[in-house]
């Protein structure tokens, strides 16, 4: 089955409002794919702004975290239906920041998956291994037992619609990127690993990104690769860069 790509910029804690705005008028000709989904998962205060920026263009909005309760006493929290109405279709959840600055752990993101999805939102689920799980060779041990935590009590239709995305730590931020053999190698057992747990169908639907040092070089060799079915972009989607990631062939 051909799965549409899917490549999303996570602008992290950056850009003000004001320099949202200017980042999507910058990339607004540059991100034109109609074959690939282009998402901006973008800081909670400006997703009122960037919203309106990218209206009546081909750019999907997405948001970078949220907490599962829908209100109430949770100082400094935001919440999947104030998302929702703002017009956020996608939400990261699991990204390695969160888990090792945040303290989330597979609970939490294991409930906020099953939250996003109640609340129409579609989650782009993290995981990945650190350096020191890399060099020990239980790499692929860890990352199918992060999926099977965080996908328990989710159901095959709502894995159809999600996206994983495979984030090795050691690769993020580092300019280090893992080798498109690196990144295939996990992205098929992660799509094994679904078929394990669901079936064959619902493994080929789901799509499965590559994040770390992504770049304007490296892209189209990833995103040729049989199970990468997309990229989750730090650095390289705050420049007009994004859009050579975007139209990587
Ligand atoms: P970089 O592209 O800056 O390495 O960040 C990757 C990432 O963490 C995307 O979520």
């Amino acid at each position: 089955m051909a799965r549409r790509k899917i490549i999303a910029g996570n602008w992290k804690m950056n850009m003000t409002p004001s320099q949202a705005v200017e980042l999507c008028a910058t990339l607004k000709d540059l991100v034109v794919n109609d074959a690939v989904d282009v998402v901006y998962c973008v800081p909670a205060i400006d997703i009122v702004p960037v919203a309106e920026a990218i209206k009546g263009t081909n750019v999907k909005l997405g948001a970078e975290n949220f907490y599962i309760e829908d209100k109430g006493a949770f100082t400094g929290e935001i919440s999947a239906p104030m998302l929702k109405e703002a017009g956020v279709e996608y939400i990261i959840i699991g990204h390695s920041e969160r888990r090792d600055i945040f303290g989330e752990n597979d609970i939490l993101i294991n409930a906020k998956v099953k939250k996003a999805f109640a609340a129409g939102l579609k989650p782009i689920l993290c995981c990945g291994e650190s350096l020191a799980l890399r060099k020990a060779g239980t790499y692929k041990e860890w990352i199918a037992r992060q999926i099977k935590w965080d996908l328990t009590d989710v159901t095959a239709d709502q894995v159809k619609e999600l996206v994983i995305a495979y984030e090795p730590i050691w690769a993020i931020g580092t300019g280090e990127t893992a080798t498109a053999d690196q990144a295939q190698e996990v992205c098929k057992m992660i799509r094994e690993v679904i078929a394990e747990m669901y079936d064959v169908a619902t493994a080929e639907a789901v799509r499965i990104q590559y994040g770390g040092s992504m770049n304007a070089s490296n892209a189209a060799e990833l995103l040729s690769k049989d199970d990468i079915d997309g990229g989750l972009i730090g650095g390289a989607a705050l420049k007009p860069d994004f859009g050579k990631i975007v139209n990587y062939k």
